[in-house]
């Protein structure tokens, strides 16, 4: 990753930093600061210097990879988390990306669809309640697992009696990040805890959302659901990255609900969007992914666009 591309990517992961006030302190022009930020041109050599200097007060860290957090969310079951984030990630590999995948939904769905059908030895259940390194499992080249378990299911009531039990994923995520360039993070249905516990790890949340009536009626909770974690200062830089479609199709309804929310999240509605596609259950039926699975598919077709866009965000 260049300099300039970190630059850019420090920015993304940290919108209360003001470009203009970092631009006006190492004596560069502002416009020019906020083009070179949206990435339609370069900086001249001469401004790196100043412009490293005062970056580095703001913590920013020179040569040092930084890897991008995102929580993949919803509090409804069956709309396409897992698979989206099973896919999304060995998009992100295949475009030559080191991608690691937390399961921390006790139906452990994400490490079944990653064809883990053993039991394993440890699990993220380990590091929640007693504190150990994350268990990382090497599903393919750049593409690593933390395996969940049923038992999570009751370990939720004493991770909430834990003074640090909102604080536990990314604690444990602190000593691996700088291992990857994208963790991605798979959430139960519910805002509960363990989903905590993901979005105040992440940089970036993706919501997922089938089209249809009934799934998309409480996307206004999850909303206010991560302003209240940012008010709260519990992370103040998290991020709707934004809204993806899943299971579209051609009917009246599924369209209403692509223009109905395009118009209300505006910006905040990803480009690509998922058609319903029957390779994608026989995949995860099958234990792999969509690219493995049926490379030539809609669903193969659409995760790549769609990692395509995460890449540029
Ligand atoms: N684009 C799609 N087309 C058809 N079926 C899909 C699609 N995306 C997900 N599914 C299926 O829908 C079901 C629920 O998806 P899943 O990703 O497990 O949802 P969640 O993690 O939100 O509960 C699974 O059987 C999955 O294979
Ligand atoms: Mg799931």
């Amino acid at each position: 990753m260049t300099n300039s591309d970190q630059i850019r990517l420090f920015f993304k992961k940290n919108k209360a930093i003001s470009a203009s006030a970092i631009a006006d302190e190492a004596g560069i022009n502002p416009s020019a600061f906020r083009n070179f930020l949206a990435g339609d041109r370069n900086l001249p050599e001469k401004h790196l210097p100043a412009l490293l200097t005062t970056l580095k007060k703001y913590g920013f860290k020179e040569g040092e990879t930084e890897s991008r957090l995102i929580a993949v969310l919803n509090h409804k079951g069956g709309v396409g988390k897992t698979t989206t984030t099973m896919n999304l990630g060995k998009g992100l590999s295949l475009l030559g990306k080191k991608v690691l995948l937390v399961d921390i939904d006790p139906q452990a769905n994400l490490t079944q669809h990653c064809g883990v059908a053993h039991q394993v030895e440890k699990t993220i259940v380990d590091t929640l309640l007693n504190d150990e390194v994350l268990p990382i499992l090497e599903i393919d080249t750049n593409f690593h697992l933390v395996p969940s378990e049923l038992a999570l299911a009751t370990a939720e009531s004493q991770l909430m009696s834990d003074v640090n039990g909102w604080f536990k994923l990314k604690n444990a995520l602190k000593f691996l990040k700088s291992n990857y360039d994208y963790i991605l993070i798979d959430c139960p249905p519910s805002l509960g805890i363990l989903t905590n516990n993901a979005v105040l790890a992440s940089n970036d949340v993706i919501v997922v959302v089938e089209t249809e009536y009934l799934a998309i009626s409480g996307l206004g909770t999850i909303t206010k659901h991560i302003d209240g974690i940012r008010r709260n200062s519990l992370n103040e830089n998290i991020n709707l990255m934004g809204l993806l479609f899943t299971k579209t199709n051609n009917t009246v309804v599924s369209k209403e609900i692509v223009k109905e929310l395009s118009t209300v999240y505006k910006n905040k509605v990803f480009k690509s969007s998922i058609r319903r596609n029957i390779s994608i259950v026989e995949s995860a039926g099958n234990g792999t992914d969509i690219f493995s699975y049926a490379g030539g598919s809609h669903g193969a077709e659409d995760y790549m666009n769609f990692s395509k866009e995460v890449l540029e965000k």
